[in-house]
This record gives structure tokens, sequence and C-alpha cells, in this order.
């Protein structure tokens, strides 16, 4: 662990929103475990009232009234982590969240006099194109222009992300993978991998004022290579079911002209386009001088294999892993 108490002139208190979620519960540990003070605000509470360094209030983070009055309350603060992300995924609510609960949170951090704001972002911002995506977008450049020093990571595919396939491969069915299973990688990262890098940038001043796309160790990884992978580790011939990415596009083109008079359907066509994104675009570095994804120019950190995270899965299950929304990929 290291001593941050006898360094006074190294950041103490840490404010982290989105505790409850999956990179936040890994994050606050990773904060604790390093010596931190962690003050976590949210809606649901976190069972860890025994670490006397860690303190929770209840909160609307959507709520700018609340986030107003709770910014008066003269608390202190070094440093702001944000690992908010919207559960429902639905258009109104990326904006609610990935935009509005972290405006709140950047003119709390103005208010009390954070030193630096870590955002978690995403390195699919690079090519907008889906709803959550835009409203990520308008909160980081809210961010850069605040003039508080910020670090915006923006990670490939986490582990969890590709593991949405593992039960059905393990009860005999066929991998499914849209187009050739080819024409998409990403270079996943672990989630206490990740959750170094981002606490690394509360310490470290060459991470800040600095947008940072991040992957996990390489080489890239297609959507063929994880299905032999995994079918390598269950010892099972692989089997493979490919769906033309188009599909989405399909059923999207269908859905237009009720989405345009119904919110739950706007919301649906939202997750059919969500999936075409996927299904077509790498989660790598977006080289634009070429109009291609770069594998070489996707920065790696961390030692976390997804290999290695497979065979943790196949062993002991999803537990700690929960897919929510991303089950599908
Ligand atoms: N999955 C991937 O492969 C991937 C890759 C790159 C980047 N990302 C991004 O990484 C971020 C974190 O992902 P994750 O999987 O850790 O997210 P997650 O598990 O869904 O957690 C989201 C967090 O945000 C909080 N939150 C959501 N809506 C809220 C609201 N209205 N008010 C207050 N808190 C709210 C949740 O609190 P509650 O517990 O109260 O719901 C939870 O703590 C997201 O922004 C995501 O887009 C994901």
């Amino acid at each position: 662990m290291k001593d941050i108490k006898s360094d006074v002139s190294r950041p103490q208190k840490v404010l982290l929103a989105g505790a409850t979620g999956y990179i936040g519960k890994y994050v606050c540990e990773t904060l604790l475990n390093r010596g931190f003070e962690v003050l976590s605000l949210g809606r649901t509470t976190i069972n860890n009232e025994n670490d006397h360094n860690f303190e929770q209030i209840s909160i609307d983070l959507c709520s700018d009234k609340e986030m107003v009055e709770f910014s008066q309350s003269g608390r202190q603060i070094d440093a702001v982590i944000s690992c908010l992300g919207s559960r429902a995924g639905g258009r109104k609510d990326a904006w609610d969240v990935e935009f509005g609960a972290n405006q709140n949170l950047l003119n709390l951090a103005s208010t009390i006099g954070a030193k630096s704001f870590v955002l978690l972002s995403a390195i699919c911002v690079q090519k907008p194109k889906l709803e959550f995506q835009f409203a990520k977008i308008a909160f980081e450049n809210s961010l850069i222009a605040s003039g508080i020093n910020y670090s915006i990571i923006r990670p490939t595919a986490y582990f969890k992300s590709l593991a949405g396939q593992i039960e059905n491969l393990k009860a005999g069915k066929a991998f499914v993978m849209f187009g050739k299973g080819v024409e998409t990688a990403c270079k996943p990262i672990s989630a206490q991998d990740l959750s170094d890098y981002i606490c690394d940038c509360v310490e470290d001043p060459e991470r800040q004022n600095k947008v940072l796309p991040i992957g996990g160790p390489g080489p890239s990884i297609n959507p063929t290579e994880q299905g032999e992978m995994l079918f390598r580790l269950l010892g099972k011939k692989p089997k493979f079911s490919r769906v033309p990415s188009t599909m989405f596009h399909v059923i999207s083109t269908i859905m237009a002209p009720l989405a345009l008079i119904s919110e739950k359907i706007s919301d649906l066509r939202e997750f059919v386009l969500i999936g075409h994104y996927y299904a077509t675009e790498s989660m790598l570095f977006w080289d634009a001088k070429i109009q291609k994804y770069s594998s070489n120019k996707t920065p790696e950190y961390g030692s976390d294999t997804l290999e290695s995270f497979y065979r943790e899965v196949l062993k002991s299950g999803l537990d700690g892993h929960e897919l929510g929304d991303q089950k599908l990929f």
C-alpha cells in the first residue's frame, strides 16, 4: 500500500461517482487499498461501512438542486472520479446520466475547489453515431472547457463484455458472430487493470489534461478468435453461427417511422442501432488520417489476459462480472 498520508501535497480525498457499478466497485477498492479517503456519491448504497476511509452519501446526481445544496456543505475534496454510465441505455437516460449527472458533478467539483476530474468515457466516442456517444462527447467537451485538470479515459471493451456467450457454449450452442467474425476487433482490458489506470490519473500529472484511449495487453482479438479461444478452453469442437449485420439495419429502418411517435419504440430502435454499431465497429484507436482502426496505435496497459479471465469464468462462473445490458456482446 502506498503511504499517501505522509505526503500532504498528494491528493488525499477522492469523490467517486458510480462506485456501485462494475468498474466503479474496483476503483473504490483500489483507492482504499492505496490509502485514499473515498466519498461515494450516488443513489444506491454500498456495504463498506467497516472501512474508516470510506464514506457514502445518498444523493440524486441528476438533481441540480440536491447537488447545489451539497456543494454548499463545505466539504474538502481533492479529486473527482466519475465511473457513471447509463444503466437503462435509452436516449433520455443517456443524456440524463452521461451528460446531466456528470455536468452536476463538474459544477460541484468547481464549487468545492477540487484539483482534478477523472472521467471514465469510452473509445467508441471517436466515431459517434449513437445517442449515448453524443451525450458522452458533449460532457467531455464541457470538462475540457471548464479549466479544471482533467483526464478523459477512453477504454476499449471490458472483459465482461466479451463473456456474454459462455453459458450458451457450455450448453452446446454455437458461437454467434456478425458478418464473417473478422471485421471488428478490440484490445480488451480487465476491470482491475483499468481501475489501476484510473487511480493513477489522480496522482500522475503526466496523465492530466489529456484524452487517453486505452486497451489491455495486446494483440487485438476479433470475434472468431474469441470463439476459438472459448471452444479450446472448453475442449469442444468450434461451432459458429454467422448472422449478417445488415439485420440490425433492416430492423431499425422498419422501426424508424414508429420511433417518431413513441419514446419506447425510439429506445428499442436505439438498442438495435447499438447492436449494429458493435457488430460493425472496432473498439480500437481510430486513425483519422487513414480513416481506419489501428491496433498498433491503441495504447496497451496492464497484464491481465482475456484467456485467464475466460478460464476463471469457466471455473467459477460470472459472479461479480454481471453482464447487464451488454449481454449480447
Ligand atoms: N462495457 C464496456 O465494455 C465498456 C467499454 C468502455 C467504456 N465503457 C463505459 O464505462 C462506464 C462504466 O461502465 P460500467 O459497466 O462500470 O457501468 P455500470 O456497471 O452500468 O455502472 C454504472 C454506474 O452509474 C451509476 N448510475 C447510473 N445511472 C445513474 C443515475 N441516474 N444516478 C446516479 N447514478 C447512476 C450506477 O449507479 P446504480 O448502482 O445506482 O445504478 C452505477 O454506479 C460507462 O460509461 C460505459 O459506457 C464500457
